[in-house]
């Protein structure tokens, strides 16, 4: 056995007999889903462009047993007001609130897609932590899709769960996100990126080789709260949609840099600088994905750092906590630093020789005190494997 498979099975079996004490019976069976960190590609997948994201070694996990009557009881580790209970046959989105939302919108959108969902007894725990950028809505709405196809025997795959987690946070949770996050905590493998093509689906691992090259992938998580289902996410989603209808394409993808100078001439200033953002963030995803192939993650530094300085200067979603945390790790050692996922807070990677780490932690603990931030959270993450039956 190894590492991970002995922690898996201690997780099990302390969440197992978590369900047996909160519903009474025995759960049939347990799964867990990753969050995620994207190394490059960031609002490029509602845009039908390219993601490179990795599954991280910090899951969600449930434990889940089919119910013969079409009731749903959810309840979890971290919240007091538990259990959360509701019935299949009388859900509406607009029911749905808070956590509970993400199962639920799971089993309406399994529904939806013709699969007939019993009742259910669930109980979650994570280690992901909440509003950090790391995709714990996805980690929790995959660990969910995963049970729930196993249990109906509908044998989704996986790129179908990830969509089904898609919809729900689409449809039910309410927020206007892209398929990068379910499609990661899918289709992660250890040690590898997954690149994804958000036009066809299709995707493939990418070796990252951190390990070998010496480096590790610090978090360095803000604190500083972000909120998709509202504002600045959805205002940059309308500025893409705005962008490509006026150049005549069906998405931005549809652009490369020759396109830039007739964009800049026919759009408001604010407007070609969001699609500058798309059609530059693409490219350095491909240079990105090939430079890990041919050279290695020491070649990649300058591509995250370009990366971040598009989305400050151009896509506009960083803010100062984020740029502190990403100039404070490349002055002490960091070979690329740049802001991941939707942006306006959350996390900031940066890629670090494993020597250096320690420096670049006390660094940004000292650059956030000395300005009176909130205490930020840096640890290392590991690409890991994608959701999973335990
Ligand atoms: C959030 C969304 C993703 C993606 C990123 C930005 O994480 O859930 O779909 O759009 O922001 O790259």
């Amino acid at each position: 056995m190894t590492t991970t498979d002995t922690a898996g099975t201690a997780l099990a079996d302390t969440l197992t007999r978590a369900f047996a004490g909160h519903f009474g019976h025995d759960a049939d069976g347990v799964w867990q889903a990753p969050g995620r960190v994207n190394l490059i590609g960031e609002h490029t997948d509602y845009n039908d462009g390219i993601v490179l994201p990795f599954a991280i070694n910090r899951s969600t996990t449930v434990a889940v047993s089919a119910r013969a009557d079409r009731t749903v009881r959810l309840a979890s580790a971290f919240v007091a007001a538990d259990p959360v209970e509701f019935d299949l046959d009388t859900f509406a989105p607009d029911q749905a609130a808070g956590w509970s939302a993400y199962p639920a919108g799971v089993a309406w959108e399994l529904e939806r897609a013709g699969i007939t969902v019993p009742g259910f007894d669930l109980y979650v725990t994570s280690d992901v932590p909440v509003g950090a950028g790391l995709s714990s809505s996805a980690a929790l709405e995959c660990a969910v899709a995963l049970a729930l196809s196993d249990l109906t025997g509908a044998g989704l795959g996986r790129a179908e769960l990830a969509d089904i987690g898609r919809r729900a946070e689409n449809n039910v949770v309410g927020a206007p996100t892209g398929i990068m996050d379910q499609s990661a905590s899918m289709l992660g493998t250890r040690d590898c990126a997954v690149y994804l093509d958000c036009r066809d689906l299709s995707s493939h691992p990418v070796p990252l080789g951190l390990a070998e090259s010496g480096l590790l992938c610090l978090v360095i998580d803000t604190k500083v709260s972000h909120a998709h289902a509202t504002g600045g996410y959805a205002e940059r989603r309308a500025s893409c949609v705005r962008g490509a209808r006026v150049l005549g394409v069906g998405a931005l993808r549809d652009l490369d840099a020759a396109d830039l100078p007739r964009a800049a001439r026919i759009l408001d200033d604010v407007t070609f600088r969001r699609v500058r953002h798309i059609v530059t963030e693409n490219e350095r995803v491909a240079r990105t994905a090939e430079l890990l192939t041919t050279h290695g993650p020491l070649a990649i530094g300058d591509l995250l750092d370009a990366s971040h300085r598009s989305m400050r200067d151009d896509f506009e979603i960083s803010c100062p906590e984020l740029n502190l945390a990403v100039d404070t790790a490349r002055a002490n050692g960091a070979i690329g630093a740049r802001m991941t996922g939707g942006g306006f807070g959350g996390s900031a990677i940066a890629l670090v020789p494993v020597d250096d780490a320690d420096q670049v932690r006390s660094a940004v603990l000292a650059g956030f005190a000395v300005r009176g931030l909130q205490v930020p959270d840096v640890f290392a993450v590991l690409p890991a494997e994608g959701a999973r039956r335990l």
